[in-house]
């Protein structure tokens, strides 16, 4: 991926562009950080694995996360993120965010295999507390109860989603990861957890949706791709009356991970409810209903 943007052009142009004086320093400071973000991470995308023994990738990804989740005014997202300049950065800090979140939940699943207490070393995670709030969410958004089934596609080689879901909210899951390798990983650690009889893994993609059994909900991962496939999918095979989640970055720089935004969703799915994150979530979880 050929990465030919000039920064010093973009940073001068806000010097000169239409931003409230009063602005510019803030973007400015965000604009470097956005580029400075790049630049560490550039060279790793597309990478099969990533060789980080410095833990540098590690900072990186937190830095990033800061980033996105700061409090900025729309306007000042907007004049950021409208920067056609930044696209290919944009593009590439999204791809190094999912491949590179999908590396951190591998190390720690092999951590809880390695474990002599698998729930405390999973407690440990960093990012469970959001995985904890988003299901919290859609458990109320969907109006789940115990004993419903949910199906998770994107699920992972850690399948927070559905742990959390059939832990703590009494939920059976189902989930489908299109990586064998990661599919085998999550049955491995479900089977250390005493999960295995709750939360079933399938190796493959939407493609092979529906299953048989109609779950309660289907929840689309935020990094689940391509999503143009999988919705123009979805809304060709499911029944009228099946309930879909999805988690979207729209709030502030979270948006610059978002790859929805050049897609818009078929008319046979229709959103009735959509919920904002509320910190440490980084997502929007949107609600949807098949129409007949
Ligand atoms: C890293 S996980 C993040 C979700 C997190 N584990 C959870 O439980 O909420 C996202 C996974 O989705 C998988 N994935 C992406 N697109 C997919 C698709 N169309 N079908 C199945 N799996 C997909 C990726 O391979 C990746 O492992």
């Amino acid at each position: 991926m050929s990465i030919d943007c000039d920064y010093g052009e973009v940073l001068k142009l806000d010097a000169t562009g239409p931003l409230a004086p009063a602005r510019m320093p803030f973007i400015r400071k965000i604009t470097e950080e956005i580029v400075a973000i790049h630049h560490s991470i550039k060279d790793f995308v597309d990478r099969e694995i990533y060789q980080d023994p410095s833990g540098h990738l590690k900072a990186v990804f937190r830095q990033l996360d800061d980033l996105i989740a700061l409090d900025i005014d729309d306007r000042s997202a907007e004049d950021i993120l409208s920067n056609s300049r930044f696209n290919s950065a944009f593009d590439a800090i999204s791809t190094f965010r999912s491949q590179y979140t999908a590396e951190l939940e591998a190390e720690q699943a092999e951590s809880i295999l390695k474990s002599r207490d698998p729930w405390k070393t999973l407690t440990d995670f960093t990012y469970l507390p959001n995985y904890i709030q988003l299901a919290q969410t859609e458990c109320q958004g969907a109006g789940l109860k115990p004993g419903d089934t949910v199906l998770f596609l994107g699920s992972g080689p850690l399948p927070l989603t559905l742990i959390v879901l059939c832990h703590q909210h009494g939920l059976n899951g189902i989930g489908i990861e299109q990586y064998p390798e990661r599919a085998e990983l999550s049955m491995r650690v479900l089977e250390k957890l005493g999960l295995s009889s709750q939360i079933r893994i399938i190796s493959g993609n939407h493609l092979m949706l529906p299953l048989e059994e109609m779950p309660d909900l289907i929840m689309v991962a935020a990094l689940a791709e391509p999503k143009k496939e999988i919705f123009d999918h979805l809304a060709s095979v499911l029944p009228a009356g099946t309930k879909i989640s999805h988690r979207i970055y729209e709030k502030g720089l979270r948006q610059m991970l978002d790859t929805f935004y050049h897609y818009e969703l078929p008319e046979r799915l229709r959103e009735y409810l959509r919920i904002p994150p509320e910190p440490p979530v980084n997502n929007t979880s949107v609600f949807l209903t098949v129409a007949d």
